[in-house]
């Protein structure tokens, strides 16, 4: 396993490039399955969970072709001739739960394994089985297998979601598409990913109001058509890069960003004296003036702050000036992150889903061990303003959200490389 040393080397400065979101393109390939005609995205992320995706999709019968060096996803789902997701893929990313809804809107049937939990949370699928009920679907789960069909199709109804679950939102999207009649999803989730996904699933001929908002009408059309779409900018990978500067000092321009994507998160960083400003190319960031300051943070649903920056926003309050609680109210164990930040000498103490965190002047290199996506890349920014040399094992996990980590944070003169490993 791959792992990467980092020696923390001062201010950063120059441009990063931000990429497609990934949360966003592992929502907008299934929608492939919804039509016969080929569907193309453009500024597509290069991560390997976009190629455990065309693995799952390729085994379900689509074609699926990497362009552009991987920023083009050209897909086809012409000859669907399996609709089993199989627990080899599923158990690899979560995100796979997200053909069922397509391949029961358009086959009348799906077998999608049951991801299981995750390192941050047990992340049931009821809210997904509860919405695609409504549109008529019979469900069972057996032998770890969610079984679903809808033999006389799927008609629309309206539907009120219990927790604003992007997953569950973007399933039943996807599957009201084709449904006969009218769908509503009450409490949607209204994320900029879901944005995304009605744009797309529009330009491919879908009805949909509302989307961004709490509440999503569908009107149900017969067919879908081809299309091809830019992904929209990856708002965390956006909101991680914003911070480096923010934890190491100098100024960085980071390429494609937009506040809009990020409204909560940078009302945050002001509260903590960094200042971000919008330019024609994106968005610039620095400290306004001498040490960071501690700030609260509760995460929540969109447009509240993102709990995919929380870990890396810990890694900043670690060297802030004071002390600052974190909530996470999304998933109930997503503090991983903490006791790697202690090994490097930060001063945290949590207690269910409450970290407090006292800064310290500074932390120090050691070895650490990455437990999911974001937890690794908060240690990679702790390590970037840490005295001395950390090493940050289990970077698959990084690889996963994050793409050319090494050579993006290098061009802005980070001291950091990846040790292949056996
Ligand atoms: C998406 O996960 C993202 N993943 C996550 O990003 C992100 O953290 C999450 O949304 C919240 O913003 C992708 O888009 C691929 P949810 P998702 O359904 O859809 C509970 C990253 O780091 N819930 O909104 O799985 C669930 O347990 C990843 O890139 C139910 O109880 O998130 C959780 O506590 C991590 N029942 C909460 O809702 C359900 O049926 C939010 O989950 C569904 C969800």
């Amino acid at each position: 396993m791959d792992s990467i040393i980092v020696r923390g080397n001062g201010p950063l400065n120059g441009q990063i490039a931000i990429a497609g979101a990934k949360n966003a393109c592992l929502a907008l390939m299934p929608a492939t399955l919804l039509s016969e005609e080929p569907l193309t995205l453009t500024n597509a992320p290069r991560l390997s969970d976009i190629k455990t995706m065309t693995e799952l999709l390729s085994s379900l019968g689509a074609e699926v072709s990497s362009l552009q060096d991987g920023k083009v996803q050209a897909m086809s789902s012409h000859n669907l001739d399996n609709h089993v997701a199989d627990y080899d893929i599923v158990r690899k990313m979560r995100a796979s739960n997200l053909v069922l809804g397509p391949m029961l809107a358009r086959l009348g049937h799906a077998v999608v394994s049951l991801p299981g939990g995750c390192a941050i949370g047990a992340r049931p699928m009821d809210l997904h089985i509860h919405g695609l009920e409504a549109l008529g679907a019979e469900i069972e789960l057996k032998d770890g297998y969610l079984h679903a069909k809808a033999p006389r199709g799927l008609k629309g109804a309206e539907i009120t979601l219990g927790f604003a679950s992007v997953g569950a939102t973007e399933n039943i999207l996807m599957a009201a598409t084709l449904a006969k009649g009218t769908t509503i999803i009450n409490n949607a989730a209204r994320e900029p990913e879901i944005v995304d996904l009605a744009k797309c699933l529009s330009a491919m001929g879908a009805q949909i109001e509302g989307a961004g908002s709490e509440r999503i009408e569908v009107q149900g059309v017969d067919r879908l058509h081809g299309a091809t779409h830019p992904v929209v900018t990856d708002r965390i990978e956006l909101g991680t890069y914003m911070l480096a500067p923010a934890i190491c000092g100098g100024e960085v321009e980071c390429l494609g960003g937009r506040i809009e994507l990020v409204g909560a998160f940078c009302e945050k960083l002001d509260e903590a004296g960094i200042s971000v400003e919008e330019t024609d190319k994106g968005l610039k960031v620095a400290r306004r003036n001498g040490r960071v300051k501690a700030v609260d943070v509760v995460t929540e649903p969109f447009p509240g702050f993102p709990t995919d920056l929380q870990a890396q926003m810990m890694a900043l309050m670690c060297t802030a000036e004071g002390t600052s609680v974190l909530e996470e109210r999304i998933f109930e164990n997503r503090f991983m992150h903490a006791p790697e930040l202690t090994r490097m000498g930060a001063n945290i103490e949590v207690h269910g889903g409450t970290a407090t965190v006292h800064g310290v002047e500074r932390l120090k290199g050691a070895p650490v061990m990455a437990t999911d996506l974001r937890a690794s890349v908060s240690l990679i920014l702790a390590a970037m303003a840490a005295e001395g040399e950390t090493i940050v094992n289990r970077v698959y996990h990084l690889d996963r959200g994050y793409e050319r980590v090494e050579e993006k944070l290098g061009n802005l003169g980070a001291h950091i490389e990846r040790v292949k490993g056996g």
